[in-house]
């Protein structure tokens, strides 16, 4: 682990950090901040490509402005091989902002208000199946259900195939970090089965394209050109890839952090006002997708750092956001920070995450809905939390509270 200071690959301390183990809670941010701290730059050798690392916050907002020349022909720099097909993602350039412009409609801060009522309602509903037992699983009972919900009902699909659908898309998005995806075929079938019946059903009876999205990508064109079936269901799978497991994270770490830290649990009991503001501290402080990946296009410079055509490179997300050149005191939790929205939870650049006014009207509703309901929680006794490398994840958060 860590960085050799005697061993180096072109000029750049090498790191053998391994991001992708399964480690108690936490343990992730501290590698990560051992290694911003030990070099500006430096290469990792742990995987079969290798990647040069950037971990400063300016090193890393910068990075993700060199689109023209770095692009997602590698998308994480711990797993470039990763063979299925994303969209947008995939695309550069010119091509990748026309879909971005067809996508964004339906994520704007406008068309995600729309949806809040619809999320509220549903939101309360799960949180008042759970209140009575006293204690739940929140990870596996709450926070993968309700933006599965919430990813169905911007597709226009009934929240009652939720259930089924949360099984499919765990098993699909595992198998898809672990490198194999032929452990999730018969997932994999599931869910394009379940995609081709709700386009078709949308061919025969097309809704309105200014507020539902799949019949919105029916008829869409590209310079003329219309999105091909098999196109369309990418997006829809890249999706779900997307949306369901990183705000389940989100709100695994965040429910971790209040059922640990009463004080600041009961301040947004007392001013809910402050909601938004604690989400953005939360958000800069637990990063779930912690770095993003790009292929370098051709021989260039980058402050100093040589890179050349094929090379990999690791945008250190987390490690921007826990920058003690930029936040003070970063690895503590303060809701009064000034200036915690500028975090890189979310990336930046073209490829700035799509989903983003969605994830932050899913967090900041249930921020809002839980605590009037269950005021007071705690994990339950003898539980060790553990976090999943790769793309963070708690597993499970056993909590409990008096019904
Ligand atoms: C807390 C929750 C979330 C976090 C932390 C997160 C984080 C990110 C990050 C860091 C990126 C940029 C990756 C890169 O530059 O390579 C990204 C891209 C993306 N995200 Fe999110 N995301 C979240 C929720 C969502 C949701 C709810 C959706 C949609 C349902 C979504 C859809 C997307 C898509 C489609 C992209 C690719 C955008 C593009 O390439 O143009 N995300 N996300």
């Amino acid at each position: 682990m860590s960085v050799d200071s005697t061993e180096t690959f072109r000029g750049l301390p090498v790191s053998h950090t391994d991001f992708t183990s399964y480690t108690e809670i936490y343990e992730h941010y501290r590698r990560l901040d051992a290694d911003r701290e030990a070099a500006r730059f430096q290469f990792n050798d742990t995987t079969e490509r290798g990647f040069f690392m950037l971990q400063r916050y300016d090193d890393v907002q910068r990075g993700f402005q060199q689109h023209a020349t770095w692009t997602t022909a590698v998308r994480s720099a711990l797993n470039p091989g990763i063979g299925e097909p994303l969209l947008p993602q995939d695309l550069n350039g010119s091509a990748h902002q026309k879909l971005r412009k067809i996508l964004n409609q339906f994520f704007s801060p406008v068309a995600i208000r729309r949806m809040e009522p619809q999320a509220r309602a549903r939101c309360i509903e799960l949180i008042e199946e759970l209140r009575p037992a006293g204690r739940c699983d929140f990870v596996q009972e709450f926070a993968i259900r309700f933006p599965t919900d919430l990813f169905l009902s911007i597709l226009g699909l009934p929240t009652s195939d939720g259930e089924k659908f949360v099984v499919w898309s765990e098993e699909f998005f595992a198998a898809m970090l672990s490198g194999d995806m032929s452990t999730a075929t018969v997932a994999k079938k599931n869910i394009m089965d379940y995609f081709t019946e709700a386009v078709n059903e949308r061919r025969a009876h097309p809704g309105d394209p200014d507020v539902d999205m799949v019949s919105r990508l029916v008829q869409a064109d590209i310079d003329g050109e219309a999105l091909s079936h098999d196109d369309i269901l990418t997006i829809l799978l890249t999706l779900m890839l997307a949306g369901l497991d990183t705000t389940r994270s989100a709100l695994g770490y965040i429910f971790t952090h209040l059922a640990q830290h009463p004080e600041d649990r009961q301040r947004l009991i007392d001013e809910p006002e402050m909601v938004p503001k604690a989400m953005e501290e939360f958000l800069r402080l637990y990063p779930l997708v912690f770095q993003a990946g790009r292929e370098v296009q051709e021989d260039g410079e980058f402050d100093g750092l040589q890179l050349a055509k094929g090379d990999v490179v690791w945008i250190g997300i987390a490690q921007a956001n826990r920058d003690p050149r930029k936040y003070d005191d970063p690895d503590t939790f303060d809701m009064d920070r000034h200036g915690a929205s500028t975090h890189l939870a979310f990336g930046g650049g073209p490829h700035r995450c799509l989903g983003m006014h969605l994830a932050r009207m899913g967090i900041k509703v249930v921020l809002e809905e839980w605590h009037p309901r269950i005021p007071d929680y705690r994990i339950s006794d003898g539980v060790e939390l553990t976090e999943r490398g790769g793309q963070l994840t708690l597993p499970t958060l056993p909590l409990e509270w008096e019904a």
